[in-house]
C-alpha cells in the first residue's frame, strides 16, 4: 500500500485537484481495462468535486464505462434530502450521460433493512470476486469522531470480516444506515479520503496519533491491501 497526503488551500482547489486526477484515472483505467467503478462518498464535501465532474469534467471522462456505487446509505426514502443517493443524484448523475444500470444505490424501501444490506452485498458479489481487487477508486469522507461511510467508533461492523454491506444502527442523525465494510473496501486499488474545514482538525489529529486503532478512529481501518490511499486535506482542516 502507498499513503500520501495533499494538501490544499481550500475546498475549490482541493476538489479542483482530485476531479482533475479522478478524470485521468477513470481515462487511463477505461482505455486499459474497458470499465471502471467508483464509489461514491455522503456528506457535505464532496458537492463540489461532484458539481466539477458533472461540468468541467463531463466531455473528458467516458461515463459510458462507468459504474458506481454508494459506501454507505442513510435509511430513508431516495427522495428524502438526507439521502446520499438523492445528494449523488442532484450534484453528479443527473449530469452525466451514465446508463441507469450502471448507478448502483443502496436500497432503501425493504420493510427490513438487514434484507437491504443483504441484497446490495448481493448485488457487489455479482461484480466483484471474492478475492483481489475490488473498486477502481473509493471515495470517503471522515466526520468529527473518525468515522467514515457509516463505519463509527465500537460499531461490530468494524469488526465485520464476512459480509460486505451491513445494517447498522449509529449515534448521528438518521441513526439507520446501511455501509460498507473494511473486507470490500480494502481491496480497491485507490481509497481518497476529502477533508475540509476546521471542524475536522480532530478527526486528522486522531489518524495521525497512533494511541487510536481502528476501532476508536474507523478511518484508520482503511489500508488498501495492495493500492493506494491518499488525504486530500485543506489547510481549515489541517489548522494552518
Ligand atoms: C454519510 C457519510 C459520512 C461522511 C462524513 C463526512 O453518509 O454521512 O458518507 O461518512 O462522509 O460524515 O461528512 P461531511 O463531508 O459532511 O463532513
Amino acid at each position: 500500500m502507498t499513503r500520501e497526503v495533499k494538501k490544499f488551500r481550500d475546498l475549490n482547489e482541493l476538489s479542483e485537484a482530485v476531479a482533475a486526477d479522478v478524470a485521468v484515472l477513470i481515462s487511463k483505467t477505461v482505455s486499459k481495462e474497458g470499465h471502471f467503478s467508483l464509489v461514491l462518498s455522503g456528506g457535505s464535501t464532496p458537492r463540489t468535486l461532484h458539481r466539477l465532474l458533472g461540468t468541467v469534467y463531463r466531455e473528458k471522462i467516458p461515463w459510458e464505462a462507468v459504474s458506481i456505487y454508494f459506501g454507505d446509505e442513510r435509511y430513508v426514502p431516495h427522495t428524502d434530502k438526507q439521502s446520499n443517493y438523492l445528494m449523488a443524484k442532484e450534484t453528479l448523475l443527473n449530469l452525466i450521460p451514465i446508463p441507469a444500470g450502471k448507478v448502483h444505490p443502496i436500497p432503501t424501501d425493504v420493510a427490513d433493512p438487514a434484507r437491504a444490506a443483504e441484497a446490495y452485498d448481493g448485488e457487489l458479489r455479482e461484480h466483484f470476486s471474492e478475492k483481489g481487487k475490488s473498486f477502481d477508486l473509493v471515495i470517503l469522507g471522515i466526520g468529527n469522531e473518525g468515522h467514515t461511510a457509516s463505519l463509527f467508533p465500537d460499531s461490530p461492523a468494524l469488526d465485520e470480516l464476512r459480509r460486505w454491506a451491513v445494517f447498522i444502527e449509529v449515534p448521528a442523525v438518521p441513526h439507520e444506515r446501511i455501509t460498507l465494510t473494511y473486507p470490500i473496501l480494502n481491496r480497491a486499488s485507490s481509497i481518497y479520503f476529502l477533508v475540509s474545514g476546521s471542524d475536522k482538525k480532530d478527526a486528522l489529529s486522531k489518524v495521525e496519533n497512533e494511541n487510536f486503532d481502528y476501532h476508536t478512529c474507523p478511518a484508520k481501518g482503511l489500508n488498501p491491501d495492495h493500492g493506494e490511499l491518499v488525504w486530500w486535506v485543506d489547510s481549515d482542516a489541517i489548522g494552518g
